[in-house]
């Protein structure tokens, strides 16, 4: 498979040429969803899912994918694992190769995804990082194309609200497919000063025109997508009342969308916080492509593990 053995930790560590062929695999795979007839390209494989946070998308999808590929999955939490209770990441990556084929990781740091991939003999998947989220913007760009049409060059998108792990990954992702994203954040809270730097590099090879504003009016401007995500973060929990403050100027509301295209799409990663970063009638306007979007983790994930993992 044409990323066997790879770790996937960013979008800016693939080409173009990955990216599109992992959009175009996943679409293939939701199709053989649909009728039941998912190839078992993971057959006798496992993957270990290590959570150090919550989620409900992440790892049912992945579970299931892995099932549907006729692989199996273990949940491994933190609060079970020996690293939980300070055994080092470079032992535990050295361990669960020697008994896994791939591993998902959900964590904090991003330092320590790529501490565990250095010391890992076998792929290593970033389930979300406080840095990075690749799976979910992957997934987006194939929900895009599916309600926007196939060129992602000929597009505008907003991310509207904190500079967070999605803002991040959104702009390595744009960079990589070509299209135009304005990112809207506070100054206090842009993206982070390196991946903005590398998409911009990025940007040159692809034609993306990637830039940030202040001022989410002018970043919504004819936009066909507009896309959003929670003013604070898994670990974040202590700052939610102050950050409701900070960011109430960048909420995705009916005012908001008059100035973007008449047909935009809005998207969500979830879970979202209605009345915070979007308002009800929005997000329930929206629902068909939020909740589409949802499911798409399940595909975009198979074509993930299958490029990855198969023989
Ligand atoms: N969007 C997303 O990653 O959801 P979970 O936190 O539920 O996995
Ligand atoms: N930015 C959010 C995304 C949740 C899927 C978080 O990190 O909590």
């Amino acid at each position: 498979m044409f990323l066997k053995g790879r770790d996937i930790l960013s979008i800016h560590d693939l080409d173009a040429e990955e990216v599109e062929e992992l959009l175009q695999f996943a679409a293939e795979l939701k199709i053989y969803g649909r009728i039941d007839a998912t190839p078992d390209f993971l057959k006798g494989k496992t993957l270990g899912m290590i959570f150090e946070k919550s989620s409900t998308r992440t790892r049912v999808s992945f579970e299931v994918g892995m099932y549907q590929l006729g692989g199996t999955a273990l949940f491994l939490s933190n609060r079970d694992l020996q690293l939980g209770r300070g055994e080092p990441i470079k032992d535990t990556a050295r361990v669960l190769s020697r008994y896994l084929n791939g591993i998902m990781i959900r964590t904090f740091g991003h330092d320590r995804l790529v501490e565990f991939a250095k010391y890992a003999r076998i792929p290593i998947i970033n389930g979300l990082s406080d840095l990075l989220h690749p799976c979910q913007v992957l997934t987006d760009l194939l929900t895009i194309r599916e309600f926007k049409g196939k060129h992602l060059n000929n597009l505008k998108m907003a991310y509207v609200g904190d500079g967070n792990n999605m803002a991040n990954s959104y702009l390595y992702g744009a960079a990589k497919v070509g299209m135009t994203l304005t990112v809207a954040t506070p100054k206090s809270h842009k993206p982070n000063a390196k991946v903005i730097r590398q998409s911009l590099a990025d940007a040159k090879l692809t034609g993306a025109k990637l830039s940030w504003t202040e001022d989410p009016i002018k970043a919504v401007e004819d936009a066909d997508i507009v896309a959003t995500d929670t003013w604070a973060s898994m670990g974040q929990e202590d700052e939610h009342e102050a950050r409701k403050k900070i960011f109430a100027p960048y909420q995705v509301n009916k005012e908001l969308l008059s100035h973007a295209d008449k047909n935009v799409i809005v998207m969500h990663c979830l879970p979202a916080y209605r009345g915070e970063e979007i308002t009800e009638d929005v997000f329930e306007d929206n629902a068909e492509i939020i909740f589409e979007e949802a499911e798409n983790r399940l595909h975009m994930q198979k074509a993930i593990m299958a490029a990855t993992m198969a023989d």
